[in-house]
């Protein structure tokens, strides 16, 4: 009811400040269509050009079109606070309790009363996640390939702000290693033994949706079964593939690829396949784990070291592992399959601003994490992973545990490290800030020890 009364309150006071010729503004939406659009100053605006109409008796019938639109307009604000309040209200208040929680933090319901009714609706499903999720560290995901664009005035601060970019954002996109030779050890071969390292879990995966579907939060059932058949076909080009083979297992019942529960345990225990979504509230408050397990999958090549999920956080999450000591090996062959992916399924969501369209705003850009699981028991000696994540922040790494995000470090110190940027940052350079980042811990990792 606060909210009511300040937005309310802000609505007038903004309408005082601002000049009626300003109150009414016509734009033209992305499918071409015409809209008017009164500002929030349309109460009082609109209150003005009533008296006036009054005191003259008589309406023109220019002021007569704007009288309707502003009635129209009056209506959608009315409509937008009885049917927002508990949502504006929420944000509100996480805008204090919760300063963290980047979506609250960046929202501005001016903007949003100012929006039309259907990108109310559309915009308030992007926040769901954060307004029913406090702890949320970023706070909303894309429902839409155009909603990074649509909704840039309040997107475009969040990006920033979380991917810590000052200035307008450009990404570009370079798998080239050779374009950063400088960055790379002589030979360009990022060698863990180098680095006093054995046989290491590496693992790089990128985050892809199709430009042609909705993203998973605004998906129907229909769409990802759809959207998981189209896969199938490209799927099936890989299999016939020798450098690839393999096959696909799908959680979708009933279809020919379709696998029972005791198998998709053990995959999901071979950390192949993934988490049922619904026991992550943020995926849950945001739709993104709706109609489970229909659309869901995932290919596995025959090597086992090359894995696409179908229908998790975004439509794809393409990825290559394998136990090694050379991160090029995982790199480069992600490069040339995500191109292959591409080719025999459709065009990936892309945009010109921000790169590689994802669900999450903390994946845009490159979508992709490269990782490594490395043991450093000194810093781990008190059995959690808090002064490594101490040590791994400065140094541009995230520290996750070993079974992806939110989950613990290993009983023996091994922890999950991986660059922290995803966007304005190349992928060759991402791999090369994981070989840096391996190397500055490991000297840090040291230290910790002769301090036990
Ligand atoms: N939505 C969650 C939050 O705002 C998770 C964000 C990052 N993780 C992710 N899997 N996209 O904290």
């Amino acid at each position: 009811m606060n909210m009511l009364r300040n937005t309310v309150r802000h609505a007038a006071k903004t309408s005082r400040t601002r000049a009626f010729s300003t109150s009414v503004r016509t734009t033209t939406t992305r499918t071409g269509t015409t809209s008017a659009k009164l500002g929030a100053g349309g109460f009082a605006a609109g209150a003005g050009l009533l008296m006036m109409n009054n005191t003259m008796g008589k309406t023109t019938s220019t002021e007569g079109s704007i009288l309707s639109e502003i009635n129209e307009r009056l209506k959608n604000i009315e409509r937008m606070l009885v049917s927002y309040q508990g949502f504006l209200g929420t944000i509100e208040s996480l805008k204090k309790s919760h300063p963290n929680n980047l979506m609250a933090k960046h929202f501005d319901a001016e903007y949003f009363g100012n929006l039309s009714s259907d990108l109310q609706a559309r915009f308030a499903k992007v926040c769901a996640s954060g307004a029913e999720n406090a702890d949320s560290g970023m706070g909303c995901y894309a429902m839409q390939p155009d909603d990074y664009d649509v909704f840039k005035p309040v997107l475009d601060k969040i990006i920033r702000d979380y991917h810590k970019i000052d200035g307008e954002v450009k990404h570009i996109t370079n798998w080239n290693l050779d374009s950063v030779k400088d960055q790379l050890p002589a030979g360009g071969r990022l060698d863990l033994t180098k680095l006093g390292l054995g046989t290491t879990s590496m693992r790089v995966r990128v985050g892809r949706n199709l430009a042609s579907y909705a993203l998973p939060g605004a998906m129907t059932k229909e769409d990802r079964i759809n959207l998981e058949k189209d896969m199938i076909q490209a799927f099936k080009k890989l299999i016939a593939d020798p450098a690839y083979g393999g096959r696909y297992y799908s959680l979708t019942p009933d279809t020919e690829y379709s696998i029972n529960e005791e198998k998709y345990k053990e995959l999901v225990k071979a950390h192949i396949m993934f988490k049922d979504m619904a026991a992550d509230s943020y995926l849950s408050s945001a739709g993104i784990a709706s109609d489970w397990p229909y659309g869901r999958g995932c290919y596995v090549s025959e090597d086992k070291g090359f894995i696409v999920w179908v229908g998790e956080e975004d439509h794809l999450r393409i990825m290559c592992m394998k136990k090694g000591t050379v991160l090029n090996d995982v790199f480069d062959r992600l490069s040339v399959a995500c191109g292959v992916v591409e080719k025999n399924a459709s065009k990936f969501a892309h945009s010109e601003q921000y790169g590689y369209v994802t669900s999450c705003p903390t994946n845009l850009g490159t979508g992709m994490r490269a990782s490594v699981h490395i043991q450093v028991p000194n810093l781990t000696s008190d059995g959690s992973d808090k002064k490594a994540k101490a040590v791994c922040k400065p140094l541009g790494l995230s520290v996750r545990g070993m079974g992806g995000e939110h989950t613990p470090i290993g009983a023996d110190g091994t922890v999950d490290i991986s660059p922290s940027a995803r966007l304005c940052i190349q992928e060759a350079e991402i791999i090369c800030a994981l070989y840096k980042g391996i190397e500055a811990l490991l000297v840090e990792e040291k230290k910790a020890k002769s301090k036990l």
